[in-house]
Protein backbone atom coordinates (compact mmCIF):
# COMPACT_ATOMS: atom_id res chain seq x y z
CA UNK A 1 0.00 0.00 0.00
CA UNK A 2 1.01 3.23 -1.25
CA UNK A 3 -0.67 6.08 1.41
CA UNK A 4 -2.01 5.28 4.89
CA UNK A 5 -4.03 8.16 6.28
CA UNK A 6 -4.51 7.59 9.63
CA UNK A 7 -6.16 8.72 12.75
CA UNK A 8 -9.05 10.63 11.08
CA UNK A 9 -11.16 12.10 13.25
CA UNK A 10 -14.25 12.41 11.12
CA UNK A 11 -14.72 10.98 7.95
CA UNK A 12 -17.46 12.51 6.05
CA UNK A 13 -18.63 11.44 2.79
CA UNK A 14 -21.79 10.52 0.58
CA UNK A 15 -21.89 6.95 -1.13
CA UNK A 16 -22.33 5.31 -4.22
CA UNK A 17 -21.62 5.94 -7.83
CA UNK A 18 -25.03 7.95 -9.00
CA UNK A 19 -26.22 11.15 -7.89
CA UNK A 20 -28.12 11.15 -4.68
CA UNK A 21 -31.80 12.73 -4.42
CA UNK A 22 -34.54 13.53 -2.45
CA UNK A 23 -33.86 12.60 1.25
CA UNK A 24 -30.55 10.63 0.20
CA UNK A 25 -29.25 13.70 -0.51
CA UNK A 26 -28.35 14.64 2.92
CA UNK A 27 -28.04 10.55 3.88
CA UNK A 28 -24.27 10.59 4.25
CA UNK A 29 -21.84 8.25 5.93
CA UNK A 30 -19.86 9.82 9.08
CA UNK A 31 -17.58 7.36 10.85
CA UNK A 32 -15.03 8.69 14.00
CA UNK A 33 -11.73 7.39 14.13
CA UNK A 34 -11.25 5.91 10.88
CA UNK A 35 -8.14 5.57 8.02
CA UNK A 36 -8.21 4.97 4.28
CA UNK A 37 -5.85 2.70 2.62
CA UNK A 38 -4.22 3.72 -0.84
CA UNK A 39 -3.01 2.23 -3.60
CA UNK A 40 -2.02 2.97 -6.81
CA UNK A 41 -4.08 6.56 -7.17
CA UNK A 42 -7.12 3.90 -5.38
CA UNK A 43 -8.55 3.73 -2.45
CA UNK A 44 -8.45 0.32 -1.46
CA UNK A 45 -9.99 0.34 2.34
CA UNK A 46 -12.02 2.34 4.66
CA UNK A 47 -11.46 1.21 8.38
CA UNK A 48 -11.01 1.91 12.07
CA UNK A 49 -8.09 3.75 12.75
CA UNK A 50 -5.80 1.20 14.84
CA UNK A 51 -5.93 -1.48 12.09
CA UNK A 52 -2.50 -2.70 11.34
CA UNK A 53 -2.18 -2.25 7.81
CA UNK A 54 1.24 -1.26 6.32
CA UNK A 55 2.23 1.46 4.24
CA UNK A 56 5.08 2.76 2.62
CA UNK A 57 3.67 6.45 3.76
CA UNK A 58 2.02 6.82 6.60
CA UNK A 59 -0.27 10.95 7.09
CA UNK A 60 -1.29 11.51 10.67
CA UNK A 61 -4.47 13.17 10.38
CA UNK A 62 -4.49 14.44 13.85
CA UNK A 63 -7.92 13.67 14.62
CA UNK A 64 -9.25 16.14 12.06
CA UNK A 65 -12.05 15.99 9.36
CA UNK A 66 -11.49 14.14 6.04
CA UNK A 67 -14.11 14.74 2.84
CA UNK A 68 -13.90 13.89 -0.62
CA UNK A 69 -11.81 16.16 -2.80
CA UNK A 70 -14.33 19.10 -4.22
CA UNK A 71 -15.57 18.67 -7.74
CA UNK A 72 -16.68 22.35 -9.02
CA UNK A 73 -19.16 21.05 -12.05
CA UNK A 74 -19.69 24.49 -13.41
CA UNK A 75 -17.11 27.01 -14.18
CA UNK A 76 -15.69 29.36 -16.99
CA UNK A 77 -12.34 29.23 -16.52
CA UNK A 78 -10.45 30.15 -19.73
CA UNK A 79 -10.55 33.59 -20.87
CA UNK A 80 -8.53 37.02 -21.78
CA UNK A 81 -9.04 39.86 -20.12
CA UNK A 82 -11.49 40.99 -16.68
CA UNK A 83 -14.33 43.18 -16.33
CA UNK A 84 -13.97 44.81 -13.41
CA UNK A 85 -14.94 48.06 -15.31
CA UNK A 86 -18.86 46.74 -15.60
CA UNK A 87 -19.04 47.02 -11.87
CA UNK A 88 -19.94 50.65 -11.91
CA UNK A 89 -22.84 49.90 -14.60
CA UNK A 90 -23.83 46.71 -12.34
CA UNK A 91 -24.21 48.85 -9.25
CA UNK A 92 -26.02 51.44 -11.13
CA UNK A 93 -28.80 49.22 -11.44
CA UNK A 94 -27.98 48.29 -15.75
CA UNK A 95 -28.99 44.75 -16.18
CA UNK A 96 -26.89 42.17 -17.46
CA UNK A 97 -28.93 41.95 -20.62
CA UNK A 98 -28.07 45.62 -21.07
CA UNK A 99 -24.55 45.34 -21.16
CA UNK A 100 -24.76 42.58 -22.84
CA UNK A 101 -26.70 44.31 -25.88
CA UNK A 102 -24.27 47.17 -25.97
CA UNK A 103 -21.51 44.98 -26.97
CA UNK A 104 -20.32 44.77 -23.24
CA UNK A 105 -20.75 41.72 -20.50
CA UNK A 106 -19.84 38.41 -22.76
CA UNK A 107 -18.86 39.83 -25.49
CA UNK A 108 -16.00 42.49 -24.13
CA UNK A 109 -14.54 38.75 -22.71
CA UNK A 110 -14.90 37.51 -26.40
CA UNK A 111 -12.90 39.84 -27.87
CA UNK A 112 -10.88 40.07 -24.84
CA UNK A 113 -10.64 36.23 -25.22
CA UNK A 114 -10.15 36.02 -29.14
CA UNK A 115 -7.23 38.63 -29.24
CA UNK A 116 -5.26 36.16 -26.43
CA UNK A 117 -3.09 33.69 -27.92
CA UNK A 118 -3.21 30.02 -26.77
CA UNK A 119 -0.07 30.70 -24.32
CA UNK A 120 -1.46 33.20 -22.47
CA UNK A 121 -4.77 31.64 -22.40
CA UNK A 122 -3.49 28.30 -20.78
CA UNK A 123 -0.80 30.68 -17.97
CA UNK A 124 -3.45 32.78 -16.66
CA UNK A 125 -6.07 29.39 -16.41
CA UNK A 126 -3.36 27.70 -14.91
CA UNK A 127 -2.55 30.19 -12.41
CA UNK A 128 -6.28 30.18 -11.50
CA UNK A 129 -6.59 26.89 -11.50
CA UNK A 130 -4.19 26.16 -8.91
CA UNK A 131 -5.87 29.00 -7.00
CA UNK A 132 -8.88 27.18 -6.92
CA UNK A 133 -6.97 23.80 -5.61
CA UNK A 134 -5.78 25.64 -3.06
CA UNK A 135 -9.23 25.49 -1.86
CA UNK A 136 -9.75 22.41 -2.59
CA UNK A 137 -11.15 22.04 -5.81
CA UNK A 138 -9.51 18.40 -7.41
CA UNK A 139 -11.46 18.46 -10.06
CA UNK A 140 -13.62 20.96 -12.55
CA UNK A 141 -15.78 21.03 -15.51
CA UNK A 142 -14.59 24.19 -18.07
CA UNK A 143 -16.70 25.48 -20.96
CA UNK A 144 -15.39 27.61 -23.85
CA UNK A 145 -17.94 29.85 -25.46
CA UNK A 146 -15.92 33.43 -25.15
CA UNK A 147 -14.59 32.78 -28.66
CA UNK A 148 -18.05 32.53 -31.13
CA UNK A 149 -15.91 32.01 -33.67
CA UNK A 150 -14.28 28.29 -34.79
CA UNK A 151 -10.60 29.13 -34.12
CA UNK A 152 -11.41 30.98 -30.47
CA UNK A 153 -13.50 28.47 -29.54
CA UNK A 154 -10.93 25.32 -30.56
CA UNK A 155 -8.13 27.30 -28.78
CA UNK A 156 -9.97 27.30 -25.52
CA UNK A 157 -10.73 24.02 -25.65
CA UNK A 158 -7.06 23.34 -26.64
CA UNK A 159 -6.27 25.14 -23.44
CA UNK A 160 -8.62 22.93 -21.28
CA UNK A 161 -6.93 19.95 -22.77
CA UNK A 162 -3.66 21.18 -22.00
CA UNK A 163 -4.98 21.83 -18.05
CA UNK A 164 -5.95 18.72 -17.95
CA UNK A 165 -3.03 16.83 -19.16
CA UNK A 166 -0.78 19.77 -17.25
CA UNK A 167 -2.54 18.61 -14.11
CA UNK A 168 -2.94 18.05 -10.71
CA UNK A 169 -6.28 19.40 -11.33
CA UNK A 170 -8.56 17.05 -13.67
CA UNK A 171 -11.00 18.71 -16.01
CA UNK A 172 -14.12 17.58 -18.42
CA UNK A 173 -13.99 20.08 -21.23
CA UNK A 174 -17.59 21.30 -22.48
CA UNK A 175 -18.20 23.16 -25.47
CA UNK A 176 -20.66 26.07 -25.11
CA UNK A 177 -20.42 28.29 -28.52
CA UNK A 178 -24.14 29.29 -28.08
CA UNK A 179 -23.27 31.51 -25.44
CA UNK A 180 -24.30 34.90 -26.77
CA UNK A 181 -24.92 35.70 -30.62
CA UNK A 182 -21.52 37.40 -31.78
CA UNK A 183 -21.50 41.18 -33.60
CA UNK A 184 -21.26 40.06 -36.07
CA UNK A 185 -24.13 37.86 -36.41
CA UNK A 186 -26.01 40.54 -34.38
CA UNK A 187 -28.59 40.29 -37.13
CA UNK A 188 -28.65 37.25 -38.62
CA UNK A 189 -28.95 34.70 -35.68
CA UNK A 190 -29.92 31.39 -37.48
CA UNK A 191 -27.06 31.85 -39.51
CA UNK A 192 -24.70 31.94 -36.21
CA UNK A 193 -26.76 28.76 -34.89
CA UNK A 194 -25.54 26.92 -38.59
CA UNK A 195 -22.29 27.80 -37.75
CA UNK A 196 -22.24 26.31 -34.42
CA UNK A 197 -24.32 23.40 -35.80
CA UNK A 198 -22.48 22.61 -39.05
CA UNK A 199 -19.03 23.84 -38.38
CA UNK A 200 -17.83 23.94 -34.69
CA UNK A 201 -19.46 21.57 -33.17
CA UNK A 202 -18.40 18.94 -35.50
CA UNK A 203 -14.96 20.51 -35.35
CA UNK A 204 -14.97 19.87 -31.86
CA UNK A 205 -16.26 16.58 -31.54
CA UNK A 206 -14.16 15.43 -34.06
CA UNK A 207 -11.11 16.72 -32.22
CA UNK A 208 -12.13 15.16 -29.07
CA UNK A 209 -12.16 18.62 -27.35
CA UNK A 210 -15.52 18.37 -25.88
CA UNK A 211 -17.07 16.35 -23.77
CA UNK A 212 -20.03 18.06 -23.20
CA UNK A 213 -22.53 20.57 -25.11
CA UNK A 214 -23.80 23.43 -22.81
CA UNK A 215 -26.09 26.28 -24.37
CA UNK A 216 -27.44 29.80 -22.97
CA UNK A 217 -31.70 29.01 -23.14
CA UNK A 218 -32.82 31.73 -21.52
CA UNK A 219 -34.64 35.55 -22.52
CA UNK A 220 -32.41 37.44 -24.93
CA UNK A 221 -29.87 34.51 -25.61
CA UNK A 222 -31.25 31.41 -26.88
CA UNK A 223 -34.57 30.63 -27.17
CA UNK A 224 -35.66 26.25 -26.11
CA UNK A 225 -36.35 26.04 -29.55
CA UNK A 226 -32.72 27.25 -30.76
CA UNK A 227 -31.03 25.50 -27.78
CA UNK A 228 -32.78 22.34 -28.48
CA UNK A 229 -31.54 22.38 -32.09
CA UNK A 230 -27.84 22.87 -30.73
CA UNK A 231 -28.11 19.87 -28.18
CA UNK A 232 -29.47 17.75 -30.53
CA UNK A 233 -26.85 17.98 -32.81
CA UNK A 234 -24.26 17.81 -29.91
CA UNK A 235 -25.81 14.59 -29.20
CA UNK A 236 -26.05 12.97 -32.96
CA UNK A 237 -22.11 13.82 -32.41
CA UNK A 238 -21.76 12.14 -29.21
CA UNK A 239 -21.46 14.69 -26.79
CA UNK A 240 -23.10 14.38 -23.40
CA UNK A 241 -25.77 17.86 -22.96
CA UNK A 242 -26.10 20.69 -20.16
CA UNK A 243 -27.91 24.12 -20.29
CA UNK A 244 -27.89 27.27 -18.73
CA UNK A 245 -31.48 27.67 -18.13
CA UNK A 246 -34.00 29.86 -16.52
CA UNK A 247 -31.69 32.27 -15.05
CA UNK A 248 -33.10 35.28 -15.65
CA UNK A 249 -36.60 34.61 -16.91
CA UNK A 250 -39.15 31.53 -16.98
CA UNK A 251 -38.57 30.55 -20.50
CA UNK A 252 -39.24 26.75 -20.10
CA UNK A 253 -34.99 26.30 -19.97
CA UNK A 254 -35.28 23.69 -17.51
CA UNK A 255 -38.19 21.95 -19.43
CA UNK A 256 -36.26 22.07 -22.15
CA UNK A 257 -33.37 20.40 -20.67
CA UNK A 258 -35.50 17.63 -19.62
CA UNK A 259 -36.67 17.04 -22.61
CA UNK A 260 -33.50 17.14 -24.83
CA UNK A 261 -31.96 14.22 -22.17
CA UNK A 262 -29.29 16.52 -20.53
CA UNK A 263 -27.36 15.64 -17.54
CA UNK A 264 -27.66 18.57 -15.81
CA UNK A 265 -29.16 22.26 -15.79
CA UNK A 266 -27.94 24.86 -14.37
CA UNK A 267 -28.51 28.16 -13.18
CA UNK A 268 -32.49 27.79 -12.37
CA UNK A 269 -33.55 30.89 -10.15
CA UNK A 270 -36.22 31.41 -12.46
CA UNK A 271 -37.10 27.79 -12.94
CA UNK A 272 -40.89 26.93 -12.86
CA UNK A 273 -42.92 24.04 -10.95
CA UNK A 274 -43.26 22.29 -13.88
CA UNK A 275 -39.74 22.69 -15.05
CA UNK A 276 -38.93 21.73 -11.65
CA UNK A 277 -41.11 18.76 -12.57
CA UNK A 278 -39.56 17.60 -15.37
CA UNK A 279 -36.42 17.72 -14.61
CA UNK A 280 -37.33 14.95 -11.39
CA UNK A 281 -38.88 13.08 -13.43
CA UNK A 282 -35.69 12.61 -15.86
CA UNK A 283 -33.62 12.74 -13.19
CA UNK A 284 -31.61 15.63 -14.71
CA UNK A 285 -29.30 17.13 -12.10
CA UNK A 286 -29.60 20.60 -10.85
CA UNK A 287 -26.21 22.39 -10.97
CA UNK A 288 -26.96 25.46 -8.81
CA UNK A 289 -24.62 28.46 -8.47
CA UNK A 290 -25.01 30.27 -5.42
CA UNK A 291 -21.69 32.71 -5.52
CA UNK A 292 -23.34 34.30 -9.06
CA UNK A 293 -26.67 35.42 -7.26
CA UNK A 294 -24.41 36.95 -4.04
CA UNK A 295 -22.56 38.58 -6.79
CA UNK A 296 -25.28 39.56 -9.12
CA UNK A 297 -27.79 40.37 -6.19
CA UNK A 298 -30.32 38.15 -7.08
CA UNK A 299 -32.60 36.15 -5.30
CA UNK A 300 -31.73 32.22 -4.86
CA UNK A 301 -32.47 29.10 -6.78
CA UNK A 302 -35.21 27.20 -5.28
CA UNK A 303 -32.72 24.35 -4.27
CA UNK A 304 -34.46 22.82 -1.21
CA UNK A 305 -37.91 22.51 -3.06
CA UNK A 306 -35.97 21.17 -5.62
CA UNK A 307 -34.13 18.73 -3.02
CA UNK A 308 -38.72 17.66 -1.70
CA UNK A 309 -38.98 17.02 -5.41
CA UNK A 310 -36.40 14.75 -5.74
CA UNK A 311 -34.23 16.98 -8.13
CA UNK A 312 -30.42 15.90 -7.34
CA UNK A 313 -29.06 18.86 -6.90
CA UNK A 314 -25.15 19.32 -7.22
CA UNK A 315 -23.43 22.86 -6.18
CA UNK A 316 -20.78 24.98 -8.36
CA UNK A 317 -19.02 28.15 -8.35
CA UNK A 318 -19.90 29.18 -12.37
CA UNK A 319 -16.64 31.09 -12.15
CA UNK A 320 -16.49 33.46 -14.53
CA UNK A 321 -15.56 37.07 -15.55
CA UNK A 322 -19.10 38.54 -15.50
CA UNK A 323 -21.33 37.03 -13.57
CA UNK A 324 -18.76 35.21 -10.65
CA UNK A 325 -15.51 36.14 -10.31
CA UNK A 326 -15.41 34.12 -7.43
CA UNK A 327 -13.39 30.75 -7.84
CA UNK A 328 -13.52 29.52 -4.19
CA UNK A 329 -16.36 26.46 -4.06
CA UNK A 330 -15.70 26.88 0.13
CA UNK A 331 -17.61 30.31 -0.43
CA UNK A 332 -19.94 28.54 -2.46
CA UNK A 333 -20.83 25.81 -0.06
CA UNK A 334 -21.34 28.38 2.72
CA UNK A 335 -24.11 29.98 0.75
CA UNK A 336 -25.85 26.76 -0.53
CA UNK A 337 -26.55 26.40 3.78
CA UNK A 338 -26.88 30.33 4.66
CA UNK A 339 -28.68 31.08 1.41
CA UNK A 340 -30.34 27.54 0.22
CA UNK A 341 -30.43 26.35 3.81
CA UNK A 342 -29.27 23.18 2.38
CA UNK A 343 -28.02 20.94 5.38
CA UNK A 344 -24.11 20.77 6.12
CA UNK A 345 -24.66 16.70 4.76
CA UNK A 346 -26.74 18.04 1.45
CA UNK A 347 -24.46 20.74 0.83
CA UNK A 348 -21.10 18.08 0.85
CA UNK A 349 -22.91 16.01 -1.40
CA UNK A 350 -23.49 18.72 -3.70
CA UNK A 351 -20.34 19.81 -4.23
CA UNK A 352 -18.45 16.08 -4.26
CA UNK A 353 -20.78 12.63 -5.21
CA UNK A 354 -23.97 14.77 -6.93
CA UNK A 355 -20.85 16.82 -8.63
CA UNK A 356 -19.16 14.54 -9.90
CA UNK A 357 -22.41 13.19 -11.51
CA UNK A 358 -23.10 16.30 -13.34
CA UNK A 359 -19.79 15.73 -14.82
CA UNK A 360 -20.23 11.71 -15.16
CA UNK A 361 -17.42 10.86 -13.20
CA UNK A 362 -19.46 9.69 -10.31
CA UNK A 363 -18.29 6.21 -11.13
CA UNK A 364 -14.63 7.33 -9.97
CA UNK A 365 -15.16 10.31 -8.05
CA UNK A 366 -17.03 11.86 -5.27
CA UNK A 367 -17.13 9.52 -2.44
CA UNK A 368 -14.29 8.46 -0.06
CA UNK A 369 -15.48 4.66 -0.70
CA UNK A 370 -12.89 1.33 -1.76
CA UNK A 371 -12.56 1.33 -5.66
CA UNK A 372 -12.91 5.15 -6.06
CA UNK A 373 -9.63 7.49 -7.06
CA UNK A 374 -8.22 8.62 -4.01
CA UNK A 375 -9.05 12.22 -4.31
CA UNK A 376 -9.25 13.82 -0.64
CA UNK A 377 -9.05 16.82 1.72
CA UNK A 378 -7.97 16.94 5.45
CA UNK A 379 -9.82 20.02 6.98
CA UNK A 380 -8.47 22.13 9.97
CA UNK A 381 -11.93 21.07 11.21
CA UNK A 382 -12.79 18.88 13.74
CA UNK A 383 -16.60 18.00 11.97
CA UNK A 384 -18.64 19.09 9.01
CA UNK A 385 -20.76 21.88 10.48
CA UNK A 386 -17.58 23.94 11.16
CA UNK A 387 -16.73 24.04 7.33
CA UNK A 388 -20.08 25.87 6.49
CA UNK A 389 -19.81 27.76 10.05
CA UNK A 390 -16.61 29.48 9.71
CA UNK A 391 -17.88 31.49 6.45
CA UNK A 392 -14.81 32.64 4.18
CA UNK A 393 -11.83 31.31 5.69
CA UNK A 394 -9.90 28.40 3.37
CA UNK A 395 -10.55 25.52 6.14
CA UNK A 396 -9.17 23.09 3.35
CA UNK A 397 -5.85 21.96 4.63
CA UNK A 398 -3.83 18.95 2.47
CA UNK A 399 -5.10 18.40 -0.49
CA UNK A 400 -4.67 14.55 -2.28
CA UNK A 401 -5.35 13.93 -5.64
CA UNK A 402 -4.86 9.92 -6.72
CA UNK A 403 -3.37 9.30 -3.81
CA UNK A 404 -0.48 12.25 -4.19
CA UNK A 405 -0.32 14.71 -1.99
CA UNK A 406 -0.56 17.94 -4.04
CA UNK A 407 -1.38 21.15 -1.70
CA UNK A 408 -0.56 21.60 1.91
CA UNK A 409 -1.97 24.64 2.92
O1 LIG B 1 -23.01 31.41 -16.29
N1 LIG B 1 -25.10 33.07 -17.65
C1 LIG B 1 -24.35 32.94 -18.63
N2 LIG B 1 -23.04 32.89 -18.67
C2 LIG B 1 -22.21 33.15 -17.58
C3 LIG B 1 -21.81 34.57 -17.52
C4 LIG B 1 -20.73 34.83 -18.44
C5 LIG B 1 -20.23 36.25 -18.43
O2 LIG B 1 -20.91 37.18 -18.01
O3 LIG B 1 -19.09 36.38 -18.90
C6 LIG B 1 -22.87 32.62 -16.35
O4 LIG B 1 -23.24 33.36 -15.44
FE1 LIG C 1 -22.22 29.68 -16.26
Amino acid sequence: MDLLLKNIGLLATPTGIDARRGKAQGEITLRSHAAVGIHKGRIVFVDHTNNSAVAEHTLDCAGKLVTPGLVDCHTHLVFGGWRQHEMKQKFAGVPYLEILKAGGGILNTVKATRSASEEDLFQKAQTLLREMLYYGTTTCEAKSGYGLELETELKQLRVIRRLNKAGPVELAATFMGAHAIPEEYASDREGYINLVCEEILPRAARENLAEFCDVFCDEGVFTPEESARVLKRASDLGLGLKAHADEISPVEGAEMAAECGCISAEHLIAASDAGIMAMAEKNVIAALLPATSFWLGKPYARACEMIRKNVPVAVATDFNPGSCPCLNLQFAMSLACLKYRLTPAEALTSVTLNGAAAIRRAESLGSVEPGKQADLIIWDAPDLDYIFYRCGSNLAQTIIKKGDIICRN
